[in-house]
């Protein structure tokens, strides 16, 4: 099991909600975050370094079995981007997943996702 953590840009959350219930990918958790990524100027102040403004993004995160971890990632590479591909149009982290549990059955592992 694999935990698909997504940082997406606000405008292409339905977009990318919608591609993956098409690819059979139902189960999401959504979150409105902020961060910064490596464009993100940092400014010198004083001869110190400045943290750059935080930008409004989207964290999708999705638990998924092995086998759909590359149709997840591709997915969501087609639908979040903006043509054919822009700064900030974000990133895809994939973590392992120890465990899973359905809380009302109490099942454990891929049968839970
Ligand atoms: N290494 C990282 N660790 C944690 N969060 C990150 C990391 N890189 C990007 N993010 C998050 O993803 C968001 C989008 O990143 P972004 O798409 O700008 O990545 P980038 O590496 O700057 O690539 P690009 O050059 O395409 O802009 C950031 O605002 C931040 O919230
Ligand atoms: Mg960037």
């Amino acid at each position: 099991m694999k935990l698909i953590t997504a940082i997406i840009q606000e405008d292409k959350l339905d977009q990318v909600r919608e591609a993956l219930i098409q690819a059979n990918i139902s189960r999401i958790s959504v979150s409105r975050i902020s961060g910064h990524g490596r464009q993100e100027d940092i400014d010198i102040y004083r001869g110190r370094k400045i943290a750059p403004n935080l930008r409004p993004k989207i964290k999708l995160e999705i638990a998924v079995n092995e086998e759909f971890v590359d149709v997840a990632i591709d997915t969501i590479v087609d639908s979040a981007r903006h043509g054919s591909g822009e700064i900030g149009d974000g990133k895809i982290f994939v973590t392992p997943l120890e465990q899973c549990v359905r809380i009302r059955t109490n099942e454990r592992g891929g049968s839970a996702i």
